[in-house]
């Protein structure tokens, strides 16, 4: 059974990416089924940043991005590969951030309050398997420091599972 996690709201960003990554290790176990797993990662994380509106995953059926486990309010079912911000970074294969969802070309608005967003795409070797979509309902929410930690977090995430397509068909 896992312990609870409860950050200090006096922690730095930094601080609190830190604390996530070692709890993580402990917490992702790759014989949990997989589902578990990606919807405890997405609890941690929703629940140590107050700046984090809606956090989930898309995971790619092999023709489009299909909604995953998540925290938030109902989303967008189906995403095209191009599509959106989340189907460019897939497309793209690299971390888009949005400082303001109203600039982004093609953003689409699962929730209107939604100002700004970071999306990080599902990397292991040569596969990628979906994005991570995190959406703030304030501007400017996410920088370089939230990039590098959520890629570093997402990578450890995926050496320890592989994320087939078959969990969301
Ligand atoms: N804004 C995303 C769509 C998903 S929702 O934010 C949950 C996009 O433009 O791809």
């Amino acid at each position: 059974m896992a312990e609870s996690f409860i950050l200090n709201d006096t922690l730095t960003d930094e601080e609190k990416y830190l604390s996530i990554s070692d709890y993580l290790t402990g917490l992702i176990d790759k014989d949990n089924y997989i589902l578990t797993n990606l919807s405890n990662f997405i609890a941690v994380l929703k629940q140590s940043f107050e700046k984090i509106s809606w956090i989930g995953f898309y995971i790619f059926d092999g023709k489009e991005l299909v909604l995953g486990p998540f925290q938030g309010k109902v989303a967008c079912t189906k995403i095209e590969i191009g599509k959106g911000v989340c189907g460019n970074s897939f497309k793209e294969k690299r971390t888009l951030i949005v400082p303001d969802v109203n600039q982004y070309p093609g953003h689409i608005a699962c929730d209107a309050e939604s100002k700004s967003e970071i999306v990080v795409p599902l990397i292991n070797g040569n596969r990628i398997f979906g994005v991570l979509d995190i959406d703030s309902y304030k501007f400017n929410s996410f920088n370089e420091l939230d990039k590098n930690y959520l890629e570093m977090i997402c990578d450890s995430l995926l050496k320890k599972v592989y994320i087939d397509k078959f969990i969301i068909s």
